[in-house]
């Protein structure tokens, strides 16, 4: 594996006539990122990884700080999964002209940043958009390879590479989970131990809603009640639990025709912040 931290070296590097797929990352790497490098290396010629703690996406200057940062392991993992190219940038390589310059800024998501992710962190999905136009500009892949875990943030993406008329490809990767149900994240590396069993029940509650959705009872008590297990915990504050149409995003309401249904949370536990979802498989949502 070749490790470039330079936008030039690493274009250049890179052979045009093989196919490429493209896994952003911002480190602490963990199964989960390994599921995309699998997915990545099983169906492209060359898998490129990018690790980068971006700091136009975070909106608290202490989470930007406290972010986990292991490159070496990381390098190393990436490595024996058969990543063949890790570019390893500082932030004046990604914004040479500035973090304020921003191909995606004029973009307009609407209902697709409304809600959860994007209203409790203002400015959170144009800082992504930001960084991931910029470095689809520097890797210019066949293919992004995202996880599931960021299911808000996979509709911005594909909705930026719409509005921008970007050519690539979006393949998405189910979650990978911890035995006790928690999604791997690489949060999860700063919890305590109390706060890291706590977690585990983040996956139940979601659990239990997707039972209680296939079992045909109605939405908003559902949610409800997953908020208020999660909030009775001393070591968890939940911030939202919201069932939502796949496609807009757009709060579900019962009886509604959707594609696909969705039931995503965002809960703090202690000084962490953790998000998860799962898909509601129903022959007839
Ligand atoms: O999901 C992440 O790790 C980040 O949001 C991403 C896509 C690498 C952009 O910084």
């Amino acid at each position: 594996m070749r490790i470039l931290k330079k936008a030039t070296d690493l274009r250049k590097a890179l052979p045009r006539k093989k196919s490429i797929a493209f896994v952003p990352t911002m480190g602490a790497l963990h199964a989960g990122h390994m599921a995309l490098i699998k997915a990545a290396a099983d169906s492209h010629d060359l898998v490129v990884a990018s690790i980068f703690v971006n700091p136009t996406q975070f909106n608290e200057r202490s989470d930007l700080q406290k972010y986990p940062r292991t490159p070496k392991e990381d390098a190393a993992l990436l490595k024996a999964h058969g990543c063949d190219f890790l570019y390893l940038p500082d932030v004046a390589d990604v914004y040479p002209d500035g973090m304020k310059k921003n191909a995606a800024k004029n973009i307009d998501f609407g209902p697709l940043t409304a809600t959860m992710e994007g209203a409790n962190r203002p400015g959170h999905f144009d800082g992504v958009a930001q960084v991931v136009s910029r470095l689809l500009e520097i890797v210019e892949p066949d293919t992004l390879v995202l996880g599931q875990k960021d299911y808000q943030q996979v509709a911005v993406i594909r909705a930026m590479i719409q509005r921008l008329d970007l050519l690539v490809r979006v393949l998405v990767v189910p979650t990978v989970r911890e035995f006790d149900g928690l999604a791997m994240s690489s949060r999860n590396k700063l919890l305590n131990t109390d706060e890291r069993a706590a977690a585990a029940m983040i996956n139940r509650q979601l659990a239990a809603v997707v039972a209680g959705l296939a079992a045909g009872w109605p939405t908003q008590p559902l949610e409800q009640m997953a908020l208020s297990a999660l909030g009775e915990h001393d070591l968890l504050d939940p911030e939202y639990v919201q069932i939502f149409d796949g496609d807009t995003l757009l709060p579900y309401l019962d009886g509604d025709n959707v594609r696909e249904l969705v039931v995503a949370t965002a809960v703090r536990c202690g000084d962490v912040r953790l998000i998860d979802n799962r898909i509601v498989d129903l022959p007839n949502p």
